[in-house]
């Protein structure tokens, strides 16, 4: 049976490039992954107060994340950081105390920028919430794609040749890395 993944997207953005990028890694997936975006977008902002009787975006999410074995998370970085609404679903994922839907899901990253520094700031910020919330994230090869608007054609598709073999091993890398850390 294949694996489950969950993709979740740091921009809500229409013509986001991370969302391009997200559809790109989709089609390069192993045939053993079986890939699905989640939405994020919709979460309202998390409330500790809110536990006691949980907005349905809050519960929609958690109770979506059981049914995964791994996440890929491709995301922009604001002002050197995770956008606030990756962070937001991280946070609403964690909770209640003692129910974290993240807990033991091993993950990959893929950061993305018109920029040159490839968003190191965001990959790494994402990096160190992972690790407080369980989530084995694998550390090599790491990806973070730099000047991504040279990196498409004009319908939208992949056209550079280096970064789609990058991203084909990227993708191959984690599918192996979900099968070995999974959960049993
Ligand atoms: C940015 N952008 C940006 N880029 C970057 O490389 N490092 C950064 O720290 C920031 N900071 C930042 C803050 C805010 C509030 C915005 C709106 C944007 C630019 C960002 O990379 C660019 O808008 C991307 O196109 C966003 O990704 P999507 O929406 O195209 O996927």
């Amino acid at each position: 049976t294949k694996l489950k993944i969950a993709v979740l997207v740091g921009s809500l953005r229409k013509e986001s490039w991370n969302k391009k990028i997200a559809n790109a890694l989709i089609k390069l997936a192993p045939d053993m992954l079986e890939m699905e975006t989640i939405s994020i977008g919709d979460l309202p902002l998390y409330n500790e107060d809110l536990e006691a009787d949980p907005p349905k975006e809050w519960v929609n999410l958690r109770t979506h994340l059981a049914t995964f074995n791994g996440l890929l998370f491709v995301t922009p970085e604001y002002n050197r950081s995770i956008p606030g609404v990756l962070k937001n679903a991280i946070d609403v994922g964690s909770r209640p105390y003692g129910k974290n839907s993240w807990d033991g899901k091993p993950a990959g990253i893929v950061s993305v920028t018109p920029g040159h520094l490839g968003a190191f700031g965001s990959n790494h910020h994402l990096r160190q919430s992972l690790v407080f919330v369980n989530v084995p994230t694998m550390p090599q090869p790491e990806a973070y794609i730099g000047g991504v608007e040279a990196l498409f054609d004009k319908d939208g598709n992949l056209s550079n040749a280096s970064t789609k073999g990058f991203l084909e091993k990227f993708m191959a890398a984690f599918a192996k890395w979900v099968e070995i850390n999974r959960k049993k």
